[in-house]
């Protein structure tokens, strides 16, 4: 372009910029690119900002404000006015290093509002809008302004005013732990403060009347809603408080006992983004990749060092109570035999790496001790345990080995040890750290989900990466999609695992469990839930506990609850001569594309994924405590293939507490015109494996 075309240009654009800055607009609207999704944003009559969202002309979010507390100077949120504006489209297509699909298509309009209090302070304050076709996502934005430097908030006063007594999946507001079992009442019945919730985790902090996200609902109309936050960085996390007789939800911070706010920054800076997910099925709930879209792009490169992958290890068993973590009770899981044997065994069965926990020293003095700071050590193993010549004969036998920190949320240990933790790995060749937080955190005062604690995490990905290693975090901070930009932020838990059904005094985790799960937390991010267990009564171990699903559905979850790290989780032994096995040796664990094909939130859900790399489909299936027929067209693979599908169902006979085990194995050659009828078993599933005939 020619110098002086630009210069008119440039001049163009200030001009029409500075025209908006003065025409005090009172109402601006945005349409997603398909028109499906209407943002308005408006001044009320008291002058507080607001906005409404609608869902093909259904209102969802009916006006609903915007403001801060501070601890220092005056709330903001009132007497505005809208001194800027600026409205622009984008499209791009992004490729995902691992995950649900290869391409992603971020495509969104984008309004930018700026805003000014009428009067002294005159504070400035933007709100970003970016407006899809499965949702909205928005944030603040506070420029750089005179008169302050620095902001300590007390609250944000974020309103998402709904607009009906919706059926909605909730986890209580808990500023501690994602651990809880959910709950499906109506909006006017959320109760975060149950005794149902008073339950014995490690660590557990509800307030107030508040659920965690993400938080999904249904409307009367059959318009499915789901409420998270995306790219936590920074800030603190939010909760989302319940006023019943308003059908309103208004955003609580995660604070900090120690400080008399609950987040500290400095200008200029922004907001996570609030998220709304959008859909009339309740399965493009999970197609949708709103969360990770609005994340920034991959700031690390090429993380080919790091290989999705199925592992197993050494863990079941501690769960089980077969063998301890620590060394002092005398039946000690880790040691260089045991690590062998899972090596051996994971080299023969297409599992690509093993977790050994309880390697390290420290454990004597883990759940139950305030004085937590210092006992765990991240270098040192104990002595039954040969460090270096697991990984070498892993090596020999092409199987990595994936380290465990267990912080105990003693934070001030794992952050003076931390590289130096990490150049032991690096030294190793060892990719890949389970890190876990069990407990309340130490400092006192601090909370799993505060500020403090997302900079912590912040710096842990951050240092992990220096060293080309992933992080598969427990007891993590939630996900809000944070793996579009930090690759290396592999899988985390974040809810509540395989691990209750092992030990849990209520029962475990109920057949409805995982079909929630998979519109609810899942929509946030990967999950490490280490499914797979086959000796589903567990015993000889636990008599009271068992896993409530049938082994049909431990298959199904290799599909259907994603994660670029999948465990095998059970003990060797409950595999060995299980036809069933065959299934976990051949499903994938990193997609090319992801189809949801059906499903209802509590209830069921079928998901087909394509592997990268190879022209193999897997299928998987869940369905809650109700035995059900679905019917599968299998209309999306390609044209003119013949395949072999291998379908591992419930036996006629199944039930999950019943007849857990009661399996059929059949293949059939199927190409994109077949469709099954299958009968799901009550807390039954379905797993197919579908590769081409040659
Ligand atoms: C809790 C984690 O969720 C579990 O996977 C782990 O085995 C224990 N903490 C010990 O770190
Ligand atoms: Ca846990």
């Amino acid at each position: 372009m020619k110098k002086k075309t630009l210069l008119i240009l440039l001049l163009a654009t200030a001009f029409l910029h500075a025209c908006d800055r003065n025409k005090k607009l009172e109402n601006i609207q945005v349409l997603s690119p398909k028109g499906k999704v209407e943002v308005s944003f408006l001044i009320k009559g008291d002058g507080s900002p607001a906005y409404v969202v609608k869902y093909k002309n259904n209102t969802v979010i009916d006006t609903s404000t915007f403001g801060f507390d501070f601890k220092d100077q005056i709330s903001i949120g009132n007497n505005m006015e809208i001194i800027g504006s600026k409205t622009s489209a984008f499209n791009e297509t992004w490729e995902m290093p691992w995950g649900e699909q290869l391409k992603v298509i971020n495509n969104y309009k984008q309004l930018i509002v700026n805003l000014q209090e009428k009067a002294e302070p005159k504070r400035l304050m933007d709100v970003v809008f970016k407006v899809y076709d499965d949702g909205i996502g928005f944030r603040y934005e506070f420029p750089e302004q005179e008169k302050i430097d620095t902001l300590l908030i007390t609250d944000e006063n974020t309103q998402f005013n709904i607009t009906g007594d919706h059926k909605v999946w909730w986890i209580p507001g808990d500023w501690d732990i994602y651990e809880h079992l959910y709950s499906t009442t109506n909006f006017s019945e959320i109760n975060a403060l149950a005794d149902k919730y008073k339950v014995d985790l490690a660590q557990t902090y509800i307030p107030e009347n508040a659920v965690n996200t993400p938080v999904s609902m249904k409307t009367d109309e059959g318009i499915y809603l789901s409420f998270h936050e995306a790219n936590l960085t920074g800030y603190s996390g939010m909760t989302l408080k319940i006023d019943k007789e308003n059908l309103m939800m208004q955003s609580g911070l995660v604070g900090s006992e120690r400080t008399a706010y609950k987040v500290k920054r400095a200008l200029p800076f922004h907001t996570p983004w609030r998220t709304i997910q959008i859909a009339d099925k309740a399965a493009d709930l999970i197609e949708s990749k709103l969360i990770v879209n609005l994340n920034e792009a991959n700031k690390l490169g090429d993380i080919s060092w790091f290989k999705p992958t199925k592992y197993m290890g050494i863990w079941w068993e501690m769960h089980l109570g077969k063998s301890s973590w620590d060394l002092a009770s005398g039946k000690h899981g880790a040691t260089t035999k045991n690590a062998k044997s899972f090596i051996d065994f994971a080299s023969k069965n297409q599992i690509g790496a093993i977790l050994v926990e309880g390697w390290n020293t420290g454990w004597e003095h883990w759940i139950g001790f305030e004085d937590r700071e210092g006992v765990f050590d991240f270098v040192t193993s104990y002595p039954d345990y040969d460090l270096n010549e697991v990984v070498r004969y892993g090596k020999e036998k092409g199987v990595d080995i994936f380290m465990h920190h267990e912080t105990s949320a003693a934070i001030g240990t794992y952050n003076q040890q931390m590289d130096t933790a990490f150049s032991l790995m690096q030294s190793l060749g060892i990719h890949a750290v389970k890190t876990g937080y069990v407990g309340k955190i130490i400092p006192k005062g601090e909370y799993h989900h505060g500020q403090w604690m997302v900079n912590h995490f912040q710096k842990v990905i951050e240092t992990a990466a220096k060293y080309d290693i992933v992080i598969n975090a427990h007891e993590p901070i939630k996900a809000t999609g944070i793996r579009r930009t930090y690759p290396n932020f592999v899988s985390r838990e974040g809810l509540r695992g395989q691990e209750f059904n092992a030990w849990s005094a209520d029962g475990g985790n109920p057949p409805e469990h995982l079909p929630i799960v998979a519109f609810t937390r899942m929509l946030a991010g990967p999950i490490d839930f280490t499914p797979g267990i086959f000796n589903i009564k567990l015993t000889p171990y636990r008599a009271d506990n068992q896993v409530n699903t049938t082994l049909a559905q431990q298959l199904a979850l290799y599909v259907v609850i994603y994660s670029p790290i999948q465990m095998a989780a059970d003990l060797i032994e409950n595999y060995k001569g299980q036809a069933a096995f065959q299934f976990i040796r051949d499903v994938g664990v990193n997609w090319e594309t992801t189809k949801v094909l059906d499903g209802e939130i509590g209830d069921f859900v079928t998901i087909a994924r394509k592997e990268r790399g190879t022209e193999n489909w897997f299928l998987g299936s869940i369905t809650d405590e109700n035995a059900r027929n679905i019917t599968i067209a299998f209309d999306f693979l390609d044209d003119n293939k013949k395949y072999e599908a291998i379908i591992y169902k419930d036996g006629k006979d199944a039930h999950w507490d019943k007849n857990p085990v009661s399996i059929k194995i059949e293949k059939i050659i199927i190409d994109k015109t077949s469709s099954l009828e299958l009968k799901l078993a009550a807390g039954g599933g379905v797993a197919i494996s579908i590769m081409p005939v040659n």
